[in-house]
């Protein structure tokens, strides 16, 4: 049977802050740059998430789509537009928010919903330029 990755994108806006605690603040400032600002910034973030797995033989699918579309909106997308990824998300509590780290935990809120061992990656752009992919490793 042929192995078939599925994608689904979906988009959300957030404000978050990179700031390292343990470190001074002209080590942020340095490290960090605009993403440093005290005062937040916002990103328009794109999440790509591909599921991989043999097409059912009655259906056609690897997975539901609309199925994929709720677990993303209920578990991501609804926790994380609108919000500040540094206060106001349950999933990222005591996380630094730049993209790789935001890229597992979204791993982590999915991948027991989804059929087992179907999540391949979690791909994560912060702009058009910058990507962050986890596929679970
Ligand atoms: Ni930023």
């Amino acid at each position: 049977m042929p192995l078939v990755y599925v994608t689904r994108t979906v988009r959300f806006n957030a404000a978050h802050r990179l700031h390292n605690p343990a470190q001074s603040d002209e080590w942020n400032r340095a490290m960090f740059g605009k993403c440093n600002n005290p005062n937040w910034h916002g990103h328009n973030y794109t999440l790509e998430v591909t599921v991989a797995g043999e097409p059912d033989p009655t259906t056609g699918y690897v997975i539901d789509l609309g199925d994929l579309k709720r677990i993303l909106n209920e578990r991501v997308v609804d926790k994380l537009d609108h919000q500040n990824l540094n206060l106001d998300v349950d999933f990222l509590d005591g996380i630094m928010p730049s993209t790789e780290n935001v890229a597992v935990a979204i791993w982590n809120q999915i991948v027991d919903v989804l059929p087992s061992g179907r999540l391949h990656s979690v791909r994560l752009f912060e702009t058009e330029h910058n990507m962050a992919e986890y596929r679970g490793e």
